[in-house]
This record gives C-alpha cells, sequence and structure tokens, in this order.
C-alpha cells in the first residue's frame, strides 16, 4: 500500500446531526475526550461561551440557543484520523446543513430517547437522505426516561425510509438502565454513573450473558432476553454494503452525559462508516471520478466561515480534500482560472486551529482568503478539475431590503453580493425596477443577516414583505421560447447572483399555472451551479 492510499484510509470525515437539545454538543465534547483531542468536558461550551461574548453576530446562537455556524474538529482515535464536522441544529439553516454534508462521507443522527424524531428535526433529515450519506443512529440520554426502544426503531424506519439495524439493545432507561447488550457478541456493558467527567478510552465492564444473573435480577434477565430475541427477529441484522447505500442505519444507545456508548459509537464509526469516497468531477470538460489516492491534489469549498475570530474580521473557505497529498505553500487554480497560494492552511485540532503542514483527502483545510474563493469553487493543481457544483435550494421566503440612506445603497449591493456568495441568504434583483430581494429558507437566516450588515459593513437594512413568496430558476430549450416568456412576465423576472434568470411568483399555486401555460420552460426549485 503507498502513502497516499495508507493515509487516506484511515480517516473518517463525518458530521453530527440533531434536533436542538438531543445532546449533539455533550456528544461532540466526548467524542473529543475520548479521542484526546480536549483536556477537559466542557471545554467546547466554554470557549463557545467566551466566543460569543466576544461578537455581537454569535449573541443570536446565544440568544436563541442554536448553533449557526459549523465548524469542524479533528482528532484521532485508534490509528484513524477523525474529520467531525458540525452542523447547525436549527431547520432554517438546513441548507448549509446540505452543503456541511457535501463534505462528510457519513452522519451520526442523535436522538433524544424520550423524544424521537421531532417534527422540526425531520427536514435536516430528510436534507441527508437526499444525498443517501450513511447515517449511524445514536439513541442518547439513556439514563434519562425513555420511549420505548422499538418504537423508537419504527419511528425511524417510518419516518426516513431507513431500515434500522439494533448494534446494541438497551435494558431499562431513567432509574433503571443497567446497560446493553452487544447483538454481535452477546455481551452486556455494564452503565455506571461516572464519578467525575474523564478523559481517554473510557471502558465499561463486558459481561458475558452466561454471567449475567451479577448485576441483573430474574426479571430484568428476562426482559432483556426477550428484548433481544424481539428485536433479532424484527428487524434487519446489520449489512455494511446496505448501509454504505445509505439503506440502512446501525442504531447505538447511550449516553453521551454519563460518557456511557460514546467509545463504542467511535468504534462503530470508524469500523463501519466509508473512507473518502471517490467524487464525480468534470476533468478537462469530461464528466469522470476523482479518487481519493489519485496523486493531483484537488478539493471543494463547501463553506465560507467568517468571524471566527471576531478580533480579525477573517473569512475562511473551508476546502475538504477529495485526492493527493497537500503540501503548504502549494499553488492551487480554481476551474475558473483564480490562482491561490496557500501559505497558511488551517487545520482545526480539537477547537484550536493549527497551521498544518500537509492533508490528505478527506481532510477540510481553511484557507484564509478575502472573497476570492467562493462556496462551490474546485481547486486543484492544475485547475482542471470542477467537481460538480453545490446547489442552491429556491427560497421559502423572500423580503425586499433597503437602507434609509440612498447613497448607502451601492454599499448594501455589496454586501448582499458576498453574504450570498457565503450562503448566508441568496439575491436577486428584478429586471424591473431597483429592488432588492433577499431569500431564505428559515427565517433566522434573516436575523443572521442584519446582524451581519451591521457588525461587518456598518448599515442599518431594514426588510418587508413583498408580492413575492416563490421563485424557481428558469430554463428553456430555444431562446425564443425564452424571450416570449420574459416578454410576457416581465414584472416576475429577476436575476440571480451568477446572472441567471428566475421567476418570482406571488405564490406556489402561481408557479404551478404559470408553468402550465408555459410547457416549453423548464422551472426548478435546485440550481446546481455550473462553473465555468
Ligand atoms: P445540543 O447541542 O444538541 O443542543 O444539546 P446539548 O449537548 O447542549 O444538550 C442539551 C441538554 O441535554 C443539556 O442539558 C445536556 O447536559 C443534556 N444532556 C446531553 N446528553 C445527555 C445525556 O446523555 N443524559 C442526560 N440526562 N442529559 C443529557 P442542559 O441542562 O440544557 O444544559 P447544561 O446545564 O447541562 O449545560
Amino acid at each position: 500500500m503507498n502513502e497516499l492510499t495508507q493515509e487516506t484510509s484511515r480517516r473518517r470525515t463525518f458530521a453530527i446531526i440533531s434536533h436542538p437539545d438531543a445532546g449533539k454538543t455533550t456528544l461532540t465534547e466526548n467524542l473529543l475526550l475520548t479521542g484526546g483531542a480536549i483536556r477537559m468536558a466542557g471545554a467546547v461550551r466554554a470557549r463557545g461561551e467566551q466566543r460569543r461574548t466576544k461578537s455581537d453576530f454569535m449573541n443570536i446562537e446565544k440568544e436563541r440557543g442554536i448553533s449557526v455556524s459549523s465548524a469542524v474538529m479533528t482528532f484521532e482515535h485508534r490509528d484513524n484520523v477523525i474529520n467531525l464536522l458540525d452542523t447547525p441544529g436549527h431547520e432554517d439553516f438546513s441548507e448549509d446543513t446540505y452543503r456541511t454534508l457535501t463534505a462528510a462521507d457519513a452522519a451520526i443522527m442523535v436522538l433524544d430517547a424520550a423524544k424521537g424524531i421531532e417534527p422540526q428535526t425531520l427536514k435536516l433529515f430528510e436534507v441527508c437522505r437526499l444525498r443517501d450519506i450513511p447515517i449511524i443512529t445514536f439513541i442518547n440520554k439513556m439514563d434519562r426516561e425513555a420511549q420505548d426502544p422499538m418504537e423508537l426503531l419504527d419511528e425511524v424506519a417510518a419516518k426516513l425510509a431507513l431500515d434500522p439495524a439494533p448494534i446494541f439493545w438497551p435494558q431499562g432507561s431513567g432509574q433503571r438502565f443497567k446497560g446493553m447488550l452487544d447483538l454481535r457478541t452477546n455481551e452486556f456493558v455494564a452503565f455506571s454513573r461516572p464519578v467525575a467527567r474523564q478523559q481517554g478510552l473510557i471502558t465499561h465492564d463486558r459481561i458475558p450473558i452466561s454471567e449475567i444473573g451479577t448485576i441483573l435480577s430474574a426479571a430484568e434477565q428476562e426482559e432483556l432476553k426477550n428484548g433481544a430475541e424481539l428485536v433479532q427477529g424484527g428487524y434487519a441484522h446489520f449489512d455494511l454494503r446496505s448501509f454504505r447505500e445509505g439503506h440502512m442505519t446501525p442504531v447505538f444507545f447511550g449516553s453521551a452525559l454519563r460518557q456511557f456508548g460514546v467509545l463504542d459509537l467511535l468504534d462503530g464509526l470508524v469500523q463501519y462508516a466509508p473512507p473518502p469516497h471517490n467524487s464525480k468531477a468534470n476533468i478537462k470538460g469530461v464528466a469522470g471520478e476523482i479518487h481519493a489516492d489519485d496523486a493531483e491534489v484537488a478539493g471543494f469549498v463547501f463553506k465560507i466561515q467568517a468571524n471566527m475570530d471576531p478580533n480579525h474580521r477573517d473569512r475562511i473557505a473551508m476546502v475538504r480534500l477529495a485526492s493527493g497529498k497537500f503540501t503548504r505553500g502549494m499553488r492551487l487554480k480554481t476551474s475558473g482560472g483564480k490562482q491561490i497560494g496557500v501559505h497558511n492552511p488551517m487545520m482545526f485540532v480539537g477547537q484550536d486551529r493549527e497551521l498544518t503542514e500537509e492533508a490528505y483527502a478527506g481532510d477540510i483545510i481553511g484557507i484564509p482568503n478575502h472573497g476570492v474563493l467562493r462556496v462551490g469553487d474546485s481547486l486543484s493543481q492544475s485547475g482542471n478539475i470542477n467537481f460538480k457544483g453545490i446547489p442552491n435550494f429556491a427560497p421559502e421566503i423572500l423580503r425586499r431590503v433597503f437602507v434609509k440612506d440612498p447613497l448607502k445603497a451601492k454599499h448594501l449591493v455589496k454586501a448582499l453580493q458576498a453574504l450570498s456568495e457565503e450562503g448566508v441568504t441568496q439575491l436577486f434583483r428584478p429586471e424591473i425596477g431597483a429592488d432588492l430581494i433577499v431569500g431564505a429558507v428559515g427565517p433566522l437566516q434573516f436575523d443572521v443577516l442584519v446582524e451581519r450588515i451591521k457588525a461587518e459593513y456598518g448599515l442599518l437594512a431594514t426588510f418587508e414583505t413583498c408580492t413575492f413568496n416563490g421563485v424557481r430558476w428558469i430554463a428553456a430549450a430555444n431562446k425564443s421560447d425564452m424571450d416570449n416568456f420574459v416578454d410576457r412576465n416581465k414584472s416576475g423576472i429577476a436575476r440571480d447572483i451568477d446572472g441567471d434568470a428566475v421567476f418570482l411568483a406571488k405564490n406556489n399555486w402561481e408557479i404551478g399555472y404559470v408553468a402550465e401555460k408555459f410547457p416549453k420552460i423548464a422551472f426548478t426549485a435546485i440550481k446546481e451551479r455550473e462553473i465555468a
């Protein structure tokens, strides 16, 4: 095995998705703690607090108790390099989650054992399903009264159309929680509440089922035996291929807060989650595939992270490497011809950022830049590689935006353009009139936008409801059909930041009506950006 193959095959890049409060932060902390990347649990939160108090923009997170911007953290576990991508735990930012998932090879879905899949979370998980990304399920908070675990499995199957394959089976919950049976080995992992938070590989006693009488009462043994028999007969057995194709989810149980089941989860991740995937790309204009151990360094920007350090209004392009061995100082080109010398590539160890000397496929490097790179850009040594773009989704909420001082209108356009390139919101400019229309998937995106326009551009922007409530990208095979459509619907035609035409509608009914009237026009709710 050559160095490249060896290095890429030991990498696991994954994202955690969950509903707010299900325990994502706690699990993240304890995964980092288990991997030795932080010294004390609570560090993620403590650092978060520190950061929040320093930045206006972060106040939104603090007030609403949500995490708006996703970060990445790298640590090692049993000779594997683990890249953990954080996602915003709120449905309003599901587009952000989607973009982050383009950079992940797998996801851990955290469910609160008492709540299961909550309606607001469904949208986030659907985004995951959209990408057919392998999902590992972690049912958290077993140290509290939980729902019947079988009902939780049925919920996963029914709401997400995923085959649940339990790897463990819990015995009781809350005060009656005794631990869980490893269905693969028939060993019982005994639960104990830790005295204090511990670091490193926290293991729990594994008791062969034949000796289980030492910790379970006769009634509990009976309950465990029946439960295990039922799930083994009633649910599919774990199948690696089906998991990796995105049809099956292995189910783990535990308590992130009590550091129980976290190591088993991490071991499961290393064992089951795939190494860096091959990526579809155009190579010199021809459709092909980039392999993780190809020699040429290539990757793509999946996120722009602004204000990581509020003292230095910085902008960092987060690049997921898809192939090759990256070394510091390398010159990379976008497929559009922009050249960048990468002298200060960053990796994120624990919650600290460090300069990195080298990186491989699956790794995420941060490239500081001042607006040169945008979300969806492909980077490679030759400049000949163009990854399939990261899509934009048609916004569901549209607002007219303006500044009181007309002299500042130009600045506002600049701000909206830059923030749109970052993927905060989308900007549309109607062909008639001087209105600026901003679109978002969820209302919280507007709050972030207002704060950032104020903090970074010193502008007080005002948003108003407008007559439009729906938007679709439009295209036609013949120019004359398009011209005819534009001519007859002038007041609804606008351009996005790439100059692509969209149709702004008063409501969904109008979209359907117009689409029926103009069958030669294609109306699409998802746009894949073509990169020149
Ligand atoms: P999030 O990032 O998904 O929003 O969730 P977070 O980890 O912040 O956890 C939400 C709450 O649930 C926290 O309590 C946390 O301590 C608790 N929690 C997480 N995992 C477990 C678990 O396994 N068992 C139990 N019993 N509780 C758990 P909080 O009171 O909101 O915050 P804090 O005061 O503990 O910081």
